[in-house]
């Protein structure tokens, strides 16, 4: 079985969601919003098309990624345009075998080549520094309420691209997610059962905890 990766169509954005369900349901909270988060995504300017990738099976879509325009607001006074990543999504049953890492790596040869200068996003080190980001706290930047944050990590597209970016990395407001019409979204998807409690949440919460003023 060979995995291929191919640009997102409209065709696709309900399955893409359905994974994004799958990949994230009771990962970091009971439930999920995720897949809310990609439907709107698509019709905010700062989402990127070119940067909507799927992985596919013998026809089905089992993973999924999608970037959007960010800045980092310098600290010298100027706006500084990056990529955020995600959500990325791997059905459960196909994890741990290099999809997640083969759609990263096809986001960040296809940003290089379109002029992007780093990627950053939020996530779980041990996996995101296997993935070669750095703890974004190494090239000085903070999360917009101005925290460093464990789970900000970078990724420069090429040597020095952020170098002398130093500031607080701001996402789309897209990411202010409305949850009640999350909720509403998510009664269109078969009904899941929502689970508080597991080892994943627990971790998510030390991790997103993780953060420290400046200075
Ligand atoms: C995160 C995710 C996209 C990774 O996709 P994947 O195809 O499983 O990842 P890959 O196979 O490319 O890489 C797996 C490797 O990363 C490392 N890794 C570390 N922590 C990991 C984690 N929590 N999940 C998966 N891999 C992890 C391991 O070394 C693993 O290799 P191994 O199986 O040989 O030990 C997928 O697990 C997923 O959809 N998770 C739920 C949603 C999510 O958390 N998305 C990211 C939000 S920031």
């Amino acid at each position: 079985m060979e995995i291929k990766l191919r640009p997102e169509t409209p065709a696709d954005y309900r399955e893409a969601e359905n994974v994004t369900r799958e990949a994230f349901w009771n990962h970091y909270s009971p439930g999920c919003n995720e897949h809310y988060l990609l439907h709107v995504m698509r019709g905010s300017p700062a989402f990127v098309p070119e940067l909507d990738f799927v992985a596919e099976l013998d026809g089905r879509i089992v993973g999924h990624v999608a970037c959007t325009r960010a800045f980092v607001e310098g600290d010298d006074g100027r706006r500084h345009e990056v990529l955020c990543l995600g959500p990325v999504s791997v059905l459960p049953e196909f994890q741990r075998r290099g999809i997640g890492g083969r759609l990263i790596e096809c986001t960040r040869e296809t940003a290089r080549d379109m002029g992007f200068r780093a990627v950053l996003l939020y996530g779980d080190p041990d996996y995101y520094l296997y993935q070669g980001f750095v703890p974004a706290e190494l090239l000085g930047i903070r999360t917009a309420d101005n925290m460093y944050a464990m789970a900000l990590h970078v990724c420069e597209l090429y040597d020095g691209a952020l170098s002398g970016v130093a500031g607080r990395f701001v996402e789309d407001a897209i990411f202010d997610i409305d949850e009640a019409a999350a909720g509403v979204f998510d009664r269109e998807f078969p009904p899941k059962e929502k689970v508080a409690g597991v080892g994943a949440q627990k971790r998510f919460e030390e991790i997103a905890a993780a953060r420290k003023p400046v200075g």
